[in-house]
């Protein structure tokens, strides 16, 4: 079968908007550098495959993520195959990387932030406290110009230096990041280890605390291969974004044990049967992952492009 029977869920959403992070939080990841080419071709590939927003690059320190120092070469290069790389939203951490971002005209950013001390300290060199000085300028600046500030909270769901994470400590971070003026957060199981209840009570608490599901995104990896039932339970609570990776490539160079993004075959397959609409053509996405797989030389951990790649 290439497509799941379709049996709708009536308590569930009817659309879902998928973010696709692959460029970014999947190929940050890559142990060989990844040519820009390919790099532009994946993007135009998955934009023709019909996902509505896909995460282009950061304009982090080059020396912090060598991975993706090319990211103005990457922008230009999508402008030479036609692709207004404006409409794709960008990492940013700081003033600096807003300078860049800026320069080269886009508008869409995302700023990251991390719920724990220690993995502010680690990917961001900075403490819990000193990250939102550093996010405070560049949200502020970004808006007076204009542009549209998604923000991340990592960690959400534990860390692999200080273990549990309190429901509290997360909500409190991710309000201070909605506060500075960021329209959307997405909250990160930077590591996978979150489980289907915890999901439901972090959202909950989210809604107490006056942030309700129109403002929230989930950022699933799927390291203990909980990804899609933690989706599940999310949409169950009303959730209507989720962050997924093609091919589920993905991890985070600075958080040990991260591997990779939910699949975005295998939310798309999940959400097909489920008579959600996602805009996503999986043939196409399907091909591009196989593709992907091949230009990097392993296969991809998703197990819809596994069983379909073999013939479905
Ligand atoms: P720092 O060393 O503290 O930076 O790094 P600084 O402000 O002290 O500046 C030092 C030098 O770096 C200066 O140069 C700056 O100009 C330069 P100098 O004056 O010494 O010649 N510099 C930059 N150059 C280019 N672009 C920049 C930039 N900033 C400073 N943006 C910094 C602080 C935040 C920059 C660094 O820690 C960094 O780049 N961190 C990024 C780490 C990262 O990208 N991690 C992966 C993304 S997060 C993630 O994957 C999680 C997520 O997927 C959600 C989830 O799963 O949970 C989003
Ligand atoms: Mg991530």
């Amino acid at each position: 079968m290439r497509s799941p029977q379709v049996v709708s869920d009536p308590a569930l959403p009817t659309e879902v908007t998928i973010y696709e992070v692959g460029p970014r939080d999947g190929l940050q990841n890559e142990a060989e550098l990844v040519p820009t080419a390919v790099k532009a071709e994946l993007i135009g590939r998955l934009l023709a495959a019909g996902l509505p927003v896909v995460e282009a690059t950061s304009f982090v320190h080059p020396r912090w993520v060598p991975q993706l120092a090319d990211a103005a070469e990457l922008l230009g290069e999508l402008d030479r195959t036609g692709i207004d790389h404006t409409v794709l939203p960008v990492l940013v951490p700081n003033e600096r990387g807003l300078d860049r971002a800026l320069e080269l005209g886009c508008r869409h950013i995302a700023i990251f932030g991390s719920a724990t001390e220690t993995f502010a300290q680690r990917n961001l060199n900075r403490s819990l406290d000193g990250q939102f000085e550093m996010f405070e300028p560049v949200v502020t600046r970004a808006l007076a110009a204009g542009i549209d500030v998604r923000a991340y909270v990592s960690m959400c769901f534990g860390d692999p230096w200080e273990g549990e994470v309190p429901v509290g400590q997360v909500v409190a971070t991710g309000k201070r990041l909605l506060d500075l003026g960021a329209s959307q957060l997405s909250i990160g199981d930077t590591i996978g280890v979150g489980t289907a209840g915890h999901v439901r009570a972090l959202v909950a608490a989210f809604g107490e605390a006056g942030v309700g599901t129109d403002r929230l995104a989930m950022h699933f990896h799927d390291t203990y291969g909980q990804a899609l039932a933690n989706a599940h339970a999310a949409l169950q609570v009303g959730v209507t974004t989720f962050d997924a990776s093609a091919g589920g490539l993905g991890g985070c160079p600075y958080a040990k044990s991260a591997t990779g993004n939910l699949a975005t075959e295998d939310l798309v397959w999940m959400l097909r049967g489920l008579g959600i609409e996602t805009g996503v053509d999986l043939d196409a996405l399907l091909a591009t992952s196989v593709w992907l797989a091949g230009v990097l030389g392993r296969p991809s951990p998703s197990a819809v492009v596994r069983a379909l790649g073999a013939g479905g």
